[in-house]
């Protein structure tokens, strides 16, 4: 007798499907702000808003946008989104600088309040409430109904206001809620230059057009590269396939979520591959084994860095390098930028002259940044210059003239080597003149305030590197 088809991993799936339902269920309960954070979010929203109505001319329309106006944020993270929107035909440069004064006019010192000027794409008030630590964003920009009328990057927000509340119902609202947690504690949610993870909005739209939580989960399991998420037409293009070909030219990306306001923007446009591979990665692993876990991120200490860094070493084998700097008071997103660039010029460097970095990592706290390289040679007296192709009409000869003092020279394949005394026989000496290299180095970063550390480090360096690490190599 046939045994009964599929009875077995039915009932598996089954008894997972609840599993992951209960864990869900727990995790919003985290998540989900209490009626008391909502009711005093939306009271002091209320407030600021009244306030800018009576210090704006009636032209200019005020509304709440963002998670806390759609009902889509995670608790303790309230953060108010309140724009200013200037009537089109404004002059530019009036609707930033009036929507800066307007927004100054409004900050209270008898509640309390202060306020900074942060940068987008252009500069806006960030109020902030001392008793709470609340913040309050007050962005001007343009009133518009359709992308095409847009000016500035943050017109579109008005648009997605009414996407999300058209598409989202309470429920899927509370599991943009619990992508977020979830997306949090694997170091991808968020758009900063720090994280190149998932936006808010993004999963606003992956909740809008998977439908749910686990859904979106699923949805990433089954993806391959490149992969199109077409919001508004409710379809995913992959592969070869046209649509999919057409839209990997026009944003030149391999993973696309058009965004249903706007056909020109790809709302995944900072994903960046390790991010991506990383959802997908623990999406797989918590639908086969789901436990709460993975909404907690990893839990580690800090506590005594230095030891910790010192056993890493010794268990890898590794010699560890590390160059801290100073940093100004900027934009985070800039300050990020600069040390990403400067990371991967000295990788390059490194790699060139024969030094190949087995991890690499960045950290940037309280006003100081450190690039590190963990480093298997410590010491080489050669180095490699790969030169054409003997099939390369006379460049062959010129490169051979060009390497006279070569110690050796071979072919790999067509292509001719040359082996040469090492310029830097150290990681330390190559290290040391790149330093000396001004113009390799961004704007803000302040050379002659850098140190270079190998192998033992003060404990604040080592907390900065060892969380880096931890982060870096933990899935
Ligand atoms: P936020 O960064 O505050 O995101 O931008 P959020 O959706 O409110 O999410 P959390 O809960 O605070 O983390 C507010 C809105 O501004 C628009 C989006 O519509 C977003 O929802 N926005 C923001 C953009 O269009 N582009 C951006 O780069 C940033
Ligand atoms: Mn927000």
């Amino acid at each position: 007798m046939a045994a009964p088809k599929g009875h077995g991993s039915d009932s598996v799936i089954r008894a997972t499907a609840g599993k992951i339902e209960r864990i869900v269920a727990k995790v919003l309960k985290d998540v989900k702000p209490t009626e008391n954070e909502i009711a005093e979010t939306t009271a002091y929203s209320n407030d600021i808003m009244g306030r800018l109505a009576r210090a704006a001319p009636k032209s200019i329309e005020i509304i709440s946008a963002g998670s806390v106006a759609r009902g889509t944020q995670v608790r303790g993270t309230s953060d108010i989104d309140i724009f200013l929107l200037f009537p089109k035909g404004t002059d530019r440069e009036r609707m930033e600088k009036d929507g800066i004064a307007i927004g100054k006019k409004i900050v209270s010192r008898a509640r309390n309040e202060s306020y900074v000027i942060k940068y987008a794409e252009h500069p806006y008030v960030r109020l902030i409430l001392g008793d709470s630590g609340t913040k309050a964003d007050i962005v001007p920009a343009f009133k518009i109904k359709h992308h095409s009328e847009r000016v500035t990057a943050v017109d579109r927000t008005q648009l997605h206001n009414v996407f999300v509340n058209s598409r989202l119902d309470l429920k899927q609202k509370d599991d943009v809620r619990v992508l977020k947690a979830f997306l949090r504690a694997h170091g991808i949610y968020g758009a900063e230059a720090r994280t190149e993870g998932f936006s808010g909005y993004l999963c606003e739209l992956l909740v809008a057009h998977y439908g749910s939580f686990v859904s979106v989960l699923k949805g990433a399991t089954g993806m391959r590269l490149p992969f199109v998420v077409d919001v508004l037409g409710g379809a995913e293009h992959h592969g070869t396939s046209d649509a999919a070909t057409a839209a990997v030219r026009k944003f030149d990306k391999d993973f696309i979520v058009i965004d249903p306001t706007d056909p020109n923007r790809n709302v995944a446009a900072v994903v960046s591959d390790e991010s991506l591979a990383r959802f997908v990665t623990v999406s797989k692993m918590f639908l086969k084994a789901p436990t709460a876990s993975f909404f907690y991120g990893a839990r580690y200490s800090t506590a005594y860095s230095e030891r910790k860094v010192a056993k890493l070493r010794s268990a890898l084998g590794l010699d560890i390098y590390v160059l801290q700097f100073k940093m100004p008071d900027i934009a985070e997103d800039i300050l990020w930028q600069q040390i990403s660039r400067l990371s991967v010029t000295l990788e390059d460097a490194l790699r060139k002259n024969g030094f190949n970095s087995v991890v690499s990592l960045r950290n940037v706290s309280h006003g100081s940044a450190i690039i590190s390289f963990f480093l298997s040679s410590s010491h080489v007296k050669y180095s490699i210059a790969r030169g054409p192709s003997a099939f390369m009409g006379d460049s062959i000869e010129k490169f051979l003239s060009n390497h006279r003092r070569s110690l050796g020279t071979m072919f790999d394949g067509d292509r001719v080597l040359s082996l040469e005394q090492a310029a830097y026989e150290t990681p330390v000496a190559l290290l040391k003149h790149m330093m000396k290299r001004r113009e390799i180095f961004p704007s803000y970063i302040d050379t002659r305030s850098s140190r270079l550390y190998v192998n033992s480090f003060p404990e604040d360096t080592a907390k900065m590197l060892y969380s880096a690490f931890v982060r870096k190599t933990t899935i």
